[in-house]
């Protein structure tokens, strides 16, 4: 398992005790604040909601409830109410949810017909209405709050998957996560009798801000780097997550289906799948060429991804795969085969729509949603005016519990969507042995011009947050 931060041990401690930060610089006109007291650091530990040391997660579902007194102020997805304390839990070591995830949840944008998402699940659901009449069942407002079990065992995420860690995953409590995947519905349909179906909704992961995402980088070669996906060896390049719309496809066969075809259940399934997804594909994008990639997901086996030819690069679309036996099993399916693939509705939307940047789908700007309208594929996105990014940079000594992903996590706590990318622009090892970073922060709105104050404001934050994080070590070692 990868190394969680209290499991270290205590010479890790002492460490990191020698590499508390000592230097910040910054382009800011205000000057950096002093590392907090510890009273201080501790409030601002809670007021981060950022918890790296916070311990492996143990297996096992749990049911999510709202308390009663909880529900008034709360966001509603398919009759479940959740309220910010249902999901944000300030006093919970083991909970990692800002309030920023918080305020994503219930926006559902797949379920507006007139937003790209919207327009582009609806196609997806046309080519399998015409394909399959009548037999796949679409799911888009299952609730993301799902048990561990759910997000990972019933899949058979393994153990030690790097995805399972609070670094990668949004845990609500020890035994609850924001669903980092739709395919954490598969159990619970398969066992509801389903055979067919689309799940579609909000999936939720922890990772850096990069610069990739933002429209001078808007050329179509970019995306296959953009490609991010947990359940393969590690991400590729992160990207600003608030979290993102996923579909996952699931189709069930029984002998009867693949007894005269000369194949066996899983060939026959494979063959379907890859026809499928093909057709899928020219659905969205014409007449384009298109290679399958062998690959590996927990759940799939053989696994693939598809990629097609367009605007001069190849992109990845899918992945998918023929279900493990296990999984059916488990779940009141023995004796079939199944497949299964799932998708990242943004990135293909920003293909399909010319649509630059991933934050522009939050947006509600009108100068972005009126370009848009129910049904029509492919509109090109015309950009409107762009305000100039502000450069802000950030250096400290590093130690063993320091993570980009949990940097981000405290920059994006406070500047939220404004923040455009955290990247590393030196990286620094004296003879001692110890090393330093420096960030490059880029703020912009899509919206507006900012204020050197409001930067300057959120950069001060953003340090002294940052600091108290890497401080927290030492609290624990001197047992503040
Ligand atoms: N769950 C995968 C992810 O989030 C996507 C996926 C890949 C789903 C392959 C599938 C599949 O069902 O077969 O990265």
């Amino acid at each position: 398992m990868r190394p969680l931060i209290r499991t270290a041990c205590l010479r890790a401690r002492v460490r990191a005790m020698a590499t508390l930060p000592t230097t910040a610089a910054f382009s800011s006109t205000r000057a950096p604040s002093p590392c907090p007291s510890p009273s201080r650091a501790r409030r601002l530990l809670f007021a981060a909601r950022f918890l790296p040391s916070a311990p492996p997660p143990p297996a096992g579902a749990r049911a999510f409830r709202t308390s009663a007194a909880a529900a008034e102020a709360a966001v509603e997805v398919g009759g479940v109410k959740i309220a910010r304390e249902d999901v944000v839990k300030e006093d919970d070591p083991t909970n990692n949810v800002p309030d920023t995830i918080y305020s994503k949840i219930g926006l559902q944008l797949h379920r507006r017909d007139n937003h790209p998402l919207g327009i582009l699940k609806n196609t997806i659901y046309d080519y399998f209405d015409k394909s399959f009449p009548g037999q796949f069942v679409k799911f888009d407002d299952l609730c993301p709050l799902v048990s561990t079990k759910q997000n990972f065992d019933d899949v058979l995420v393994p153990a030690d998957h790097v995805s399972r860690s609070y670094n990668d995953t949004y845990y609500v409590d020890s035994q609850t996560v924001l669903r980092c995947h739709t395919s954490a519905h598969q159990a619970e349909l398969l066992r509801e009798g389903h055979r067919h179906f689309l799940v579609i909704g909000d999936v939720y992961r922890r990772d850096s801000i990069d610069s990739t995402h933002y429209p001078v980088f808007h050329q179509v070669t970019v995306f296959p780097r953009l490609y991010l996906n947990v359940f393969k060896t590690r991400y590729v390049m992160n990207s600003i997550d608030l979290s993102r719309i996923q579909m996952e496809g699931f189709r069930v066969f029984s002998p009867d289906d693949w007894s005269g075809s000369g194949m066996d259940g899983t060939a026959y399934a494979a063959t379907d799948l890859k026809k499928t997804l093909e057709g899928l594909a020219t659905h969205l994008f014409g007449a384009v060429e298109m290679r399958w990639v062998d690959t590996y997901f927990p759940f799939t086996n053989p696994s693939f991804e598809l990629e097609i030819y367009f605007q001069g690069d190849w992109l990845e679309v899918l992945g998918c795969g023929v279900t493990e036996q296990e999984i059916l099993k488990s779940n009141g399916r023995t004796d079939h085969v199944a497949w299964a693939f799932g998708l990242g509705l943004e990135r293909l939307a920003m293909v399909l729509f010319d649509i630059p940047d991933i934050r522009l789908f939050w947006s509600n700007d009108q100068r972005f949603t009126s370009q848009f309208s129910k049904g029509k594929l492919g509109v090109k996105f015309k950009p409107f005016s762009k305000f100039p990014p502000c450069y802000k940079d950030m250096s400290f000594w590093i130690n063993d519990e320091f993570t980009e992903n949990n940097l981000c996590e405290v920059v994006r706590g406070i500047a939220g969507d404004l923040v455009e990318e955290v990247k590393l622009i030196d990286n620094f090892t004296n003879k001692k042995g110890m090393t330093s970073h420096c960030y490059r922060i880029a703020y912009r709105s899509m919206e507006r011009s900012l204020t050197d104050e409001e930067i300057n404001d959120m950069q001060v934050r953003a340090t002294e947050l940052h600091y108290t994080m890497i401080f927290k070590c030492c609290l624990d070692l001197i047992g503040f």
